[in-house]
């Protein structure tokens, strides 16, 4: 059976109610849509964690700083469907404009302090969007738990923030990010790279794991910093919007690796613009859980990186 598609609020809200009544727990992805095997994780993981699941897919105008990205990005409603249906996912909800956001609408929810750096600094208006759709999903799903990617780290906190600080009820889990063989974060924009621009993308992710190698081994953060925003240009990045290392738990910047952080970078190839991040542990530091490092494969299987033998500041390898 395919999916279920539900497009509108009382066609959700009933749904859940069924199920509500038949005791069922409920997870909710949300997405913007062509899915690909990042999404697909987070729905795998909802389906081990949680009796049914709700992906949502709304390509939501608030969120985007300019029409052209917003009419841009892709959408492939039945390919995603389809997708769904072969997971197991019990629905997919899939509200228009017109729906979340109804003549009159006036409110924003603002997280200030996380939203305001990385991403924050050069989308302005991105962060506020992400909060008000997000808040909106959850009120309208009433779903016990939510599935993020890692790959979104900025909004991944942004999120926990403001279920805190609302005192919505719902557990946010995060989820490591998906890599393609080369180390490639997955991404929808991926598409838009052309052949020449996909070769050098992976540079990104290879740059920000032997920069985190360095800094882990002790190398000064400033210059190390400086020498890996050179080589993201020279490897055929256009700009380096930023390159920074922040702390994991707080996103504060910090000028030594005292403590578990993140390094992030956000960088175009042409007209397209990449994100990754990838966390950064103080050495020498042995411990006895897998590190960020270690990545899902677009196959599924949990791999270190091909081009690194090693996980950045444990010494271990796993498989
Ligand atoms: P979207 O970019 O479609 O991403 C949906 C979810 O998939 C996010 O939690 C994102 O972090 C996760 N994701 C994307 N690429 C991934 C990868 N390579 N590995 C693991 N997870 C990955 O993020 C959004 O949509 C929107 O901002 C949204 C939260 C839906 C609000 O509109």
């Amino acid at each position: 059976m395919s999916v279920p598609i539900v497009r509108t609020i009382a066609g959700l809200r009933t749904v859940v109610a069924g199920w509500r009544r038949s005791g069922a727990n409920i997870a909710v992805v949300p997405t913007m849509g062509a899915l690909h095997e990042g999404h697909l994780s987070l729905v795998r993981s909802a389906l081990q964690k949680a009796d049914r699941v709700i992906v949502t897919l709304f390509v939501n105008p608030k969120q985007f700083n300019s029409a052209a990205d917003l009419a841009a990005y892709p959408r492939t409603e039945d390919e995603d469907a389809a997708k769904l249906t072969r997971l197991g996912a019990h629905l997919l909800y899939v509200p228009d404009a017109t729906e979340m956001y109804p003549d009159g609408f006036a409110t924003t929810v603002s997280v200030s302090g996380v939203s305001e750096s990385l991403c924050g600094a050069f989308r302005p208006g991105h962060f506020d969007g992400v909060a008000t759709v997000v808040a909106k999903l959850f009120l309208q799903t009433g779903a016990d738990i939510a599935f993020f990617g890692e790959k979104d780290f900025q909004q991944l906190q942004l999120i926990r923030r403001m279920v805190r600080d609302l005192d919505i009820p719902i557990t946010v889990v995060p989820c490591p990010t998906v890599r393609e063989a080369d180390g490639l974060a997955l991404s929808s924009r991926n598409v838009r790279l052309s052949p020449a621009e996909r070769a050098v993308a992976p540079r990104l992710a290879s740059v920000l794991l032997d920069t985190a190698a360095g800094l882990s081994n002790g190398s000064p953060v400033l210059p190390t910093l400086a020498d890996a925003r050179a080589a993201i240009l020279s490897a055929g990045y256009r700009e380096v919007e930023y390159l920074e290392l922040r702390g994991e738990a707080d996103l504060q910047p910090i000028a030594s690796l005292d403590r578990p952080a993140r390094l992030f970078a956000a960088a175009w190839l042409g007209e397209t613009r990449l994100i990754d991040n990838v966390r950064t542990l103080p050495s020498p530091v042995l411990v006895d859980k897998p590190l960020g490092h270690a990545f899902t494969r677009a196959d599924g299987h949990t791999a270190t990186p091909a081009f690194k033998d090693e996980l950045v500041g444990s010494g271990k390898r796993y498989p």
